[in-house]
């Protein structure tokens, strides 16, 4: 299937699925995760069981945070971001399933109920024992240059972003939205994710077994291309700028 087959798809189809990961956002400045230069490239992820058990953990983690946090600030969406906001604009979008946390997908346009975050979101603090939440621009300006981790005001319990970590629970309302969108997709289209990290990863095989035409869009392969009905390797924001303007009228 080429990019023209795939196009006379999309026109047809009534119930899209995106799902996203770090790549859709590296054209607007946020580094991914496994690219040669990404996070876990540069640094070691700090595992909930860690956090919960080590102040030196938190405080290491909430470093980062703050670090981190004026990036998010200032980033912008991307044409990735907002092509995906015009399939919803066409009356054409399920839903978005997206493994990142930057926010990017809801500044580019996309409705909030059309989006679940698999692994939460940067853009609140959660308290772990009570899940009172807290504004993190407050939280962050909260922490010197010598800080203890920030605790709740409520419970003194421990206060953490409203990311989801390794070896952290996923959010139960999130996954299920997301079985249920994979399950009714006639397409389902992964963008920029390396299909490593499960279980996000297993909703494009259950799209794929339920039916939906999937198609990937990546600069390098994924360990699932050969269920691809469409694959393209590449920049994002190149594919996008190619498929556009055989949507216009769709
Ligand atoms: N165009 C196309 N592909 C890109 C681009 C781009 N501009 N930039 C990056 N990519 C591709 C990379 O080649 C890589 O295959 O996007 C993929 C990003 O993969 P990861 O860095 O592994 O990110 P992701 O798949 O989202 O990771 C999943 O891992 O650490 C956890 O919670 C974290 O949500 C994250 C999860």
């Amino acid at each position: 299937m080429n990019l023209d087959d795939f196009a006379a798809k999309l026109r047809r189809a009534t119930d899209i699925v995106f799902f996203t990961g770090a790549g859709i956002s590296t054209e607007s400045g946020i580094p991914d995760f496994r690219s040669p230069g990404g996070k876990w490239t540069r640094m070691r992820p700090v595992y909930f069981d860690e956090f919960v058990s080590s102040e030196e953990a938190r405080v290491q983690a909430w470093q980062r945070k703050k670090e981190s946090y004026h990036l998010y600030k200032e980033v912008q969406p991307n044409i990735g971001h907002t092509s995906i906001s015009d399939f919803e604009k066409r009356g054409k979008l399920l839903g978005l399933i997206t493994q990142n946390i930057d926010g990017l997908h809801s500044r580019g346009g996309v409705s909030d109920d059309k989006i679940v975050e698999l692994h939460g979101s940067d853009r609140t603090v959660v308290c772990l024992s009570c899940r009172k939440e807290f504004d993190p621009d407050e939280v962050l300006a909260s922490l010197g240059e010598e800080f203890t981790s920030p605790r709740c005001d409520a419970c003194d319990g421990l206060l953490k972003t409203g990311t989801i970590s390794f070896g952290q629970p996923m959010p139960q309302a999130a996954m299920q939205q997301a079985q249920v969108w994979s399950e009714a997709a006639d397409v389902f289209i992964v963008v920029g994710s390396s299909l490593v990290v499960q279980p996000a990863a297993s909703f494009p095989v259950i799209a794929k077994q339920a039916g939906a035409l999937l198609a990937i869009v990546n600069r390098e392969a994924t360990h699932i291309e050969s269920l691809a009905d469409y694959s393209y390797q590449g920049e994002i924001g190149e594919f996008f700028r190619q498929l556009n303007p055989l949507l216009a009228d769709a």
